[in-house]
């Protein structure tokens, strides 16, 4: 059922489409291999011109790098290597003038252990640091042996506990060594992410994506996780830390502040399945923050145990987990963050489709049609915009450079020296999976290095060699028929429409098929329905047997022009070509 116009909430930030910006490998403008934000505001009109209102800027802070700025040294200051503050505020200027948004990253459930922060905590028992992380005294097994407090898993392998021979106790990192866990508990610890907070929205940063916010609160007690995996002592304790028992506390401290600048706000979520949870997040009267990103469609392809294990899934599980999370926040009024891509994740072609070669870009154009008409904000990741590819099957291994996969293959040869099998299926899924794959830098032209860099420099990244096949954006802009042109149409169509797209309800159509995804939406009297054939060949489909009656109009067709579509789309059934999307009005 749609709902009546006077109970629905409208905000500009669900208006909002959101452009990502990984800053490492978006353009270089100095050339040192290395992408930076004098290059990003020279490539600000390629965003605008493909109708987005916000851009989300990864972390830029002082930074180790050991996870690519997601370990923060210093969150007043940005990284030599991408700019200074004064590029930034540039940056935000830059935004403003072509009417965005600039969001920043907020990464506050842990530091670098080079934060000032950590090097006090970790220099002795008595500093008045200490507290701001978590310290935790060794257990002793049977043997005396020293052990971790507890046997939570890493998000990148091993054990969550890292032992402090200086001061004899273990500190919590959920993530690497060298990422140790802020403690929340720690009222001082609240009011600085506050103050952070507070320093880029003056700056006029219009708000943040907040990385992993659901693990700020941890059980106090940090028990033993239930063992899921018997093959090794590390177990995943996310019962003990996703959505723990405080969160609701610290979100409401921090929405205090998001209503006062009015921003736009997206936390990370990963491993929250219950909707309920996320409603008291994301409830428009609950001032906490607007969206999340949920983890259900991009973990489809996981081995039970591990992520680098292989995986299989239908069309119909992808569509269940959209229709309830649509449909949930569209009936108890909530919002939904939509995305298929970002820095963590491989390309959507190659992980949601089977296209050939000659059905890349087709392939795409139906990802980009499924994805932005749905309820939702949309966000585009950078290279998304011209269907970049994961990285080459023939590539090295030393051509991957992140931590979470790296250190997968380091622990597989230390522990599985012999097993050549477990090797060759985990670089398999490493081409499929790793997070190198989202990491490639963005490609401009058919230039060398496909105009990321300069034409004589290594970026610190290889250049994925597609580049030169047309997938480069200097190529695509001048073409109208390619992704980054269909992108743009797409997004445009949805604020042309924006009563059905932006505020109507969702409604699955032909539910159990595993062979087209399509859906409705209404707003009042007006309905859209898109079709999307997500096999490589024809299909025949026929709305009313699928109880889709009165077409009105074509009003999007991924392979033709809606002039060209219409003869088509007149007969009873259709005939829907390999990866074809389309989109119309129909009567109510
Ligand atoms: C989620 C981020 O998206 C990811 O890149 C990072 O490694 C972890 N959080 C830790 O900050």
């Amino acid at each position: 059922m749609s709902k009546p116009s006077s109970q629905i909430h409208r905000a500009w930030w669900k208006e909002s489409s959101v452009y990502q910006i990984w800053p490492a490998s978006f353009k270089d403008s100095n050339d040192d291999g290395i992408g930076d934000i004098p290059g990003i505001i020279s490539k600000l009109d390629h965003i605008k011109n493909l109708g987005i209102d916000i851009v989300w800027l990864c972390p830029s802070y002082k930074s180790p790098q050991v996870d690519m700025g997601y370990d923060i040294a210093d969150y007043y200051n940005i990284a030599d290597e991408y700019g200074t503050v004064a590029d930034v505020e540039k940056l935000i200027k830059g935004c403003h003038e072509r009417g965005m948004k600039l969001l920043m990253d907020l990464v506050v459930n842990h530091t670098s252990d080079q934060h000032e922060w950590f090097k006090q905590s970790r220099s002795s028992k008595d500093n008045e640091y200490r507290n701001w992380y978590v310290w935790k005294p060794a257990k002793y097994d049977e043997n005396g042996n020293r052990q971790p407090p507890n046997n939570w898993v890493s998000h990148f392998q091993g054990s969550v506990w890292e032992w402090d021979e200086h001061t004899g106790e273990y500190y919590l990192h959920l993530y690497a060594t060298e990422q140790p866990d802020l403690n929340w508990e720690h009222p001082p610890v609240r009011k600085a992410v506050h103050d952070i907070m507070r320093f880029w929205l003056d700056k006029g940063a219009s708000g943040f994506r907040m990385d992993v916010i659901n693990f700020i609160s941890k059980d106090q007690r940090f028990p033993d996780a239930p063992i899921k995996d018997p093959r090794t002592p590390w177990q995943w304790g996310d019962k003990y830390y996703a959505n723990g028992p405080r969160l609701h506390e610290y979100l409401q401290d921090l929405g205090k502040i998001l209503k006062e600048y009015d921003t736009f706000s997206v936390g990370e979520m990963p491993f929250v399945k219950d909707t309920q949870e996320v409603l008291r997040a994301v409830q428009y009267d609950r001032n906490e923050i607007n969206m999340i990103f949920n983890f259900e469609h991009v973990d489809i392809d996981h081995g039970t145990y591990d992520k680098f294990e292989p995986g299989s899934w239908k069309l119909t599980d992808l569509k269940a987990f959209f229709e309830t999370w649509q449909k949930f926040m569209y009936e108890n009024d909530g919002w939904n963050a939509l995305y298929w891509e970002n820095h963590d994740q491989p390309r959507s072609v190659d992980r949601y489709t089977n296209a050939k070669e000659e059905d890349r870009v087709i392939a795409s154009k139906m990802l980009a049609t499924i994805l932005a008409l749905k309820a939702g904000s949309p966000f585009v990741y950078q290279g998304q915009e011209i269907g970049m590819a994961n990285v080459p099957k023939e590539w090295d291994i030393e051509e991957y450079k992140d931590i979470d996969c790296l250190n997968h293959w380091i622990r597989l040869q230390k522990y599985r020296p012999t097993d050549t099998e477990a090797h060759k299926s985990a670089r398999e899924e490493y081409q499929k999976k790793s997070r190198d794959n989202g990491r490639t830098p963005v490609q401009w032209s058919s230039a060398p290095n496909g105009g990321f860099t300069g034409p004589n420099v290594k970026p610190w990244m290889s250049v994925n060699p597609n580049y030169a096949q047309g997938i480069n954006a200097e190529t695509q802009v001048n073409d109208p028929k390619s992704t980054y042109n269909y992108w743009a149409s797409v997004l445009r169509l949805r604020k042309q429409y924006l009563d059905i797209f932006v505020y109507g309800n969702y409604e699955m159509v032909d539910r159990d098929s595993q062979e087209v995804f399509a859906y409705t939406r209404q707003y009042e009297d007006q309905k859209a329905l898109v079709v999307a054939n997500w096999t490589d060949h024809e299909l025949e489909w026929e709305p009313a047997a699928k109880g889709v009656k009165g077409i009105k109009e074509v009003i999007m067709d991924t392979y033709e022009s809606v002039d060209d579509a219409k003869q088509r789309f007149s007969q009873d059934k259709w005939s829907l070509r390999p990866y074809e999307a389309a989109v119309f009005l129909i009567e109510p």
